[in-house]
């Protein structure tokens, strides 16, 4: 049997926090679909380095390019970054940099380097502006192609730029899968979870270490 539902969020589901429904839907609570976590580095306007750990974001595209498609607060600084310059780069982090990952949200200022305060390292990209993250085994190098409001009066903004330059570990750079998954450590966000029939929350959102891999 499954449950019906309208968009109009049900009359129990309150939120966690205020402001949080304008930030995220409610049904993303619902739906619980993992996001890649990524670092979406840019470069401030004064030049110096800018991380966003990012989960709303996907990579596709076929003989015309690939792509990066990337959902981004307007709030923040990688907005006004990718709006200035046009450029930018997906760096993947290993698991067991998970806390320097989230470091970079505490290191969010305005005049600072946060891929270094946050205990990680600065790497030259070889065909844009926006750095590198030394520690990401595969960083690809953006050219942004368009970017749309995702909904008038939503926060988020989505860019969408083609990967114009591809960097990879060499120890990544393996054909057997398993070897590949154990070696990349990709991590996932899981959005905490709300059960729409009662309104209530699960305790925490999930951060989750990508491993299981059945081959067919
Ligand atoms: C698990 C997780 C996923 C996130 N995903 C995104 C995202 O997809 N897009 C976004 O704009 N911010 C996302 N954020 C919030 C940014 O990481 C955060 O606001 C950051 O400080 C923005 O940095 P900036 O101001 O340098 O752009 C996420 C945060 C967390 C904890």
């Amino acid at each position: 049997m499954k449950h019906e539902f309208s968009i109009a969020r049900p009359e129990g589901v309150k939120e966690l926090f205020p402001g949080q429904f304008q930030i995220f839907s409610w049904l993303d609570h619902v739906v619980t679909a993992p996001g890649l976590i990524t670092l979406v580095t840019t470069r401030k306007a004064d030049g110096r380095p800018n991380a966003c750990l990012h989960a709303w974001g996907m990579l596709v595209g076929g003989q015309e390019g690939y792509s990066s498609v990337l959902a981004v607060s307007r709030r923040g600084h990688t907005y006004a970054n990718m709006v200035r310059e046009g450029q930018w780069c997906v760096c993947i982090p290993p698991w067991r940099l998970r806390q320097e990952c989230f470091a970079t949200i505490q290191c969010n200022r305005e005049d600072n380097d946060e891929i270094t305060d946050a205990g990680l390292t600065v790497e030259e990209a070889v065909v844009v502006r926006a750095p590198r993250i030394a520690e990401c085994p595969i960083c690809l190098e953006c050219q942004g192609a368009w970017d749309h409001e995702l909904a008038a009066g939503d926060g988020n903004h989505i860019f969408v730029g083609k990967v114009i330059h591809a960097a990879f570990e060499a120890s990544v750079l393996v054909s057997d899968l398993a070897t590949k998954l154990e070696r990349l450590e990709l991590m996932c966000s899981v959005p905490c979870a709300l059960n729409p029939l009662n309104g209530q929350w699960s305790p925490g959102m999930g951060f989750a270490k990508f491993s299981l891999w059945e081959g067919l």
